[in-house]
C-alpha cells in the first residue's frame, strides 16, 4: 500500500525554506491566528512526510504550552494515502516523550474532511467558539468568506486528544 512508503522525520532547520513554501502553498499564508493566538508555523518544531522523488509529501507543526502539545497546522499533499495519520501518530508520540497530558487543535467550521478526520483518530470535540474566524478577519481580510464545500467560513472548534 502507498502508505507504506511514507517516511515520517522531525522537521529540521536547514527545511525552514520549503516548510515556508509548503505552507503558504496550503494556507496563502505564514501566519495562523487562532484561539486569539498568533502562530508562525514556519517557525514551529515539527514532522515531514517524505516519499520517494517526494521530499516535502506532508507536514505538521505544532506548540507544546505546558503539558499540552497543539498541532497548529497539518496538511498531507495527496489526500487518503496515509500521510495526515502518519503525522498525526507521529505527535502523540512526541507528546507522550514530552511527558504532554493531551494533544489539542483547533479547526473551523468548514472543515469536515478534518472533524471526521480527528474524530476517527481518537480526538474529541471540545470548544465551539462561534464567530471566531468572523473575528479573526478583521485582522486577517485574506481569510475568505466561504470555506470548504461552500460553508460559510465562521466559527473555531477545538479538539482534545489524550497524549
Ligand atoms: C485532514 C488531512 C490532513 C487528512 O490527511 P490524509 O493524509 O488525507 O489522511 P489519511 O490518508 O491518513 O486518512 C484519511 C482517510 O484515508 C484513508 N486511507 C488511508 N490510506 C489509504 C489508502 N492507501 N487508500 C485508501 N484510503 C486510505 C484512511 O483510512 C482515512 O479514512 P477514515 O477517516 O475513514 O479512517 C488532509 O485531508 C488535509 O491535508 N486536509 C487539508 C488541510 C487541513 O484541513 N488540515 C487540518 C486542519 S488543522
Amino acid at each position: 500500500m502507498r502508505q507504506d512508503h511514507v517516511q515520517i522525520r522531525h522537521l529540521e532547520n536547514g527545511d525552514r525554506d520549503a516548510v515556508a513554501r509548503f505552507l503558504d502553498q496550503h494556507w496563502g499564508s505564514l501566519v495562523q491566528v487562532v484561539h486569539s493566538t498568533v502562530f508562525r508555523p514556519a517557525e514551529l518544531p515539527g514532522f515531514v512526510a517524505q516519499r520517494a522523488a517526494e521530499p516535502m509529501a506532508g507536514l505538521l507543526t505544532y506548540e507544546v504550552r505546558g503539558d499540552v502539545l497543539e498541532i497548529v497546522t497539518l496538511n498531507a499533499a495527496e489526500r487518503l494515502a496515509g500521510i495526515g495519520t502518519a503525522l498525526v501518530e507521529a505527535a502523540v508520540a512526541e507528546a507522550g516523550r514530552r511527558g504532554c497530558r493531551e494533544v489539542r487543535l483547533t479547526t473551523t467550521n468548514d472543515n469536515t474532511d478534518a472533524l471526521r478526520f480527528y474524530q476517527r483518530r481518537g480526538f474529541r470535540l471540545t470548544e465551539l467558539r462561534p464567530g471566531a474566524v468572523t473575528r479573526v478577519r478583521r485582522i486577517k481580510p485574506e481569510i475568505p468568506e466561504t470555506g470548504r464545500h461552500s460553508i460559510p467560513l465562521r466559527d473555531e472548534l477545538d479538539l482534545v486528544r489524550s497524549a
